[in-house]
């Protein structure tokens, strides 16, 4: 992967953007709100359930502006990304066009700008001494079962301690003290970051960036090799090299613009316990210990915009599925040419249920490409393979698929034991409930070749289609009003 100068990006109609600067949260947000898409709530709002059950209310149509959470004057925010069409809309590309816009960004990064610290509107305030998160952020608690307020939308971004090339990604962290945390750390490339500073007894730097636009959020999901800045990628989306600066407390660099921007350290050697918290899976995870971050700094914009993420809703979701389809479809197109498109199901959660467009050319071909899918990445449950007249992004066509060119003893792929979600409760069962991490997530696999035979008699497999169906011009057609039809019926009675 190169990382590119800005000249050699093509430009995108972005209809949210300014004459000149960053993309910002804000830009964004006063474009919802100019179409209609942002509820402000102007009144006092609980932190603990209060505001997340509101946010949940309006998930998927209106992204929730709080004005008085919890007593704080920190607005919060939540729910802006939760709609595949309101993120394509922020990328300037049509639906069909989001996983291909995506690929395009994180296959050609673009370097990060650095600017003065008295430039950076995230150090606009600065706190260093005698910090207390919960008086000054609005820090939400979500769901019946947490155990706590969690930073749930927060970019976490940290050096490799081997090579200095930043990360980033989204963690859930509870907030049990005044300047101490707990972070979920899965096995992926801030996890690998962590155990090597721990290995050499050191404290990991790390920053937390809250209240960032719906580019850089996506970014951050993406699905790249280790050393692979994506923040680069958020530029490369972005049209324009991210300005970044440097932390007040250590070297880690965030993106200028953040609203919020929580500093801190990686303690090596300790642990406390973290949850129950409510995750994606619409379940929750289990209370265990977890690596700790101790907080160096606080800094700000002055009057700062706080974002939640409320745990499961599309806001979620959706993070977690686009840049994911983007890297399902790159994975699998480089052995089978023939896979066309990909979605991440709702139902699965946007993680485990795959469903693939396929052009098959010979028998056999679409189990290929299910096992290819497997090995992609370990939360993949399920896939099923369609043929290219069937709409991949529509339920209702994968179970039409499945009835009419599936049968179970013939098409039906299932492999035992691998690895899975460890968040999938269903991976549980059998497992003593304090399953080291090492026995955790180990699940099932299920393919589901749904495609009719490439060569079929007569006309047993094709899709029932009325002539002029999609042309039909029903303005032109359809009456303005049922007077004919009143009338043959007053005629009828009479
Ligand atoms: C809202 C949200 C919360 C997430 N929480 C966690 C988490 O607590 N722990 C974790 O390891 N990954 C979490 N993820 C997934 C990672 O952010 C994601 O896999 C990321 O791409 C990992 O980056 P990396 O591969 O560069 O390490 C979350 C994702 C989203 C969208």
């Amino acid at each position: 992967m190169n990382t590119r100068d800005a000249a050699s990006h093509g430009t995108f109609h972005l209809a949210w953007s300014r004459p000149s600067g960053a993309l910002t949260l804000r830009d964004w947000l006063a474009h919802l709100a100019r179409t209609g898409r942002v509820a402000t709530i102007d009144r006092p709002v609980a932190l603990e359930h209060e505001l997340a059950a509101i946010a949940r209310r309006l998930d998927g149509t209106q992204a929730a502006f709080f004005t008085q959470p919890g007593g704080h004057d920190v607005p919060v925010v939540s729910g802006f990304m939760s709609r595949r069409a309101w993120i394509a809309e922020a990328m300037g590309v049509a639906e069909a066009d989001l996983l291909a816009r995506f690929r395009d960004a994180a296959g050609q990064p673009l370097a990060s700008q650095e600017i003065p610290r008295a430039e950076a509107a995230c150090q606009q305030v600065v706190h260093t001494s005698g910090i207390d998160l919960h008086a000054l952020l609005p820090i939400p608690t979500h769901s019946e079962h947490d155990n706590g307020p969690y930073l749930t939308a927060g970019l976490v971004i940290a050096r490799n301690p081997r090579t200095g090339v930043q990360n980033v990604s989204i963690n859930r962290i509870q907030v049990h003290g005044p300047d101490r945390m707990a972070i979920l750390l899965l096995p992926r490339h801030l996890h690998a970051f962590q155990k090597t500073a721990e290995e050499a007894g050191e404290a990991l730097d790390v920053a937390i960036a809250i209240g960032v636009d719906p580019l850089t959020m996506l970014a951050s999901q993406a699905i790249s090799p280790i050393d692979s800045d994506e923040l680069e990628i958020a530029g490369a989306l972005h049209g324009a090299p991210l300005p970044v600066v440097r932390c007040v407390s250590h070297g880690v660099n965030v993106p200028a613009f953040a609203e919020i921007v929580i500093e801190g350290r990686i303690l090596p050697n300790v642990r406390e316990p973290e949850g129950p918290f409510g995750e994606f899976p619409k379940y929750y995870s289990a209370r265990e210990a977890r690596e700790v971050i101790e907080v160096t700094a606080v800094t700000h914009r002055e009057k700062p915009i706080f974002h939640t993420i409320v745990p499961a809703e599309m806001e979620h979701l959706l993070l977690g599925a686009i840049p994911r389809e983007a890297s399902l479809l790159a994975h699998l197109q480089r052995s089978h040419p023939g896979v066309k498109d990909v979605h991440l199901s709702v139902g699965g959660v946007c993680r485990y249920h795959l469903w693939v467009q396929f052009d098959k050319k010979r028998e056999g071909e679409a189990k290929n490409v299910i096992l290819c899918a497997f090995g992609a990445h370990y939360d993949i449950k399920q896939v099923v393979v369609v043929d290219t007249d069937v709409d991949v992004h529509d339920p209702a066509e994968i179970e039409w698929a499945v009835a009419t060119r599936f049968q179970a003893d013939r098409d039906l792929v299932v492999i035992e034991g691998a690895q899975g979600s460890p968040l999938d409760p269903s991976t549980t069962v059998g497992q003593p409930e304090d399953a080291p991490p090492h026995l955790q997530g180990v699940s099932a696999k299920m393919g589901l070749d749904a495609t009719r035979p490439v060569v079929y008699a007569s006309h047993v497999f094709t899709r029932v289609r009325i002539p002029g169906q999609d042309t039909v011009d029903l303005d032109a057609l359809v009456a303005a009003d049922n007077t004919a039809f009143d009338a043959y019926l007053d005629g009828a009675h009479g």
